[in-house]
């Protein structure tokens, strides 16, 4: 898929690897919306042309709400990059009766904000002429880190909805290409531990912005 001209959605473009993609993205010709929290962040981005809506992917009702805003606003929207995530890294063991509502959060942002986003999507993308939803999982969705378990949940979470989801558009013969991109460790805020073996978020962006 060809992204020059296309208008994409991302997910968490305000720091990290999102941060990297939108700016590789808007290099590339491509029209760029932004989701996230930050609005000191966001405000530079709406300076730069990006389009951007403020929401906090943990609420219940921000999928459907992003989803009415991208329909009434940016209907000509080809692509979702279901990007935005939280690690939250804790051992279950220890106090775990305190640690249910951080649970709660991290499924919300990682999992149901994803999944929902994508299904709100479908009416806005099948009508587009080409159009796609990628979304970024990770080593983790395959193999465990033992201070990570919710985070692990989540990843592999979207990575078997992202296999089943494509079973149901390839049925309807829409021309939704639906992609998982399987990150590697990124030296981001999300990513605890010294830096040392991580790729660069720019570097982790180019692999992103290049799936097909
Ligand atoms: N870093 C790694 O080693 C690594 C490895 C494998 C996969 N990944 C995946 O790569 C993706 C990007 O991660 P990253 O490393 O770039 O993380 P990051 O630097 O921590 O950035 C996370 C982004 O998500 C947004 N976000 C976080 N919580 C949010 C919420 N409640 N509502 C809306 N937006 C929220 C943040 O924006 P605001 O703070 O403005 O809301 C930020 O833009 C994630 O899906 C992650 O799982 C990362």
């Amino acid at each position: 898929m060809k992204l020059e001209g296309k208008k994409i959605l991302v997910t968490g473009g305000t720091r990290g690897i999102g941060a990297a993609l939108v700016s590789q993205l808007r290099a590339k010709g491509c029209r760029v919306l932004v989701v996230a929290r930050d609005e000191a962040r966001l405000a530079v981005l709406e300076r730069q042309g990006v389009a951007t809506l403020a929401a906090d992917l943990a609420d219940p009702d921000m999928p459907r709400a992003v989803a009415r805003w991208v329909a009434a606003e940016h209907p000509d929207c080809d692509v979702l990059i279901n990007n935005a995530a939280i690690m939250d890294h804790t051992f279950l063991t220890r106090d775990p009766l305190a640690k249910l509502d951080r649970i709660d959060r991290e499924i919300r942002i990682n999992l149901t904000a994803p999944l929902q986003l994508t299904a709100a999507l479908l009416p806005v993308l099948s009508a587009r002429p080409k159009a796609a939803v990628v979304n970024v999982t990770s080593g983790l969705a395959l193999a465990p880190l033992p201070n990570a378990a919710v985070y692990c949940a989540t990843k592999a979470g979207v990575r078997m909805f992202t296999k089943a989801l494509r079973h149901q558009i390839t049925a309807e013969r829409w021309t939704i290409q639906l992609s998982e991109v399987l990150m590697t460790r990124v030296d981001t805020t999300l990513s605890e531990g010294d830096p040392e073996g991580k790729y660069p978020p720019e570097r982790a962006a180019v692999d992103l912005n290049s799936w097909g």
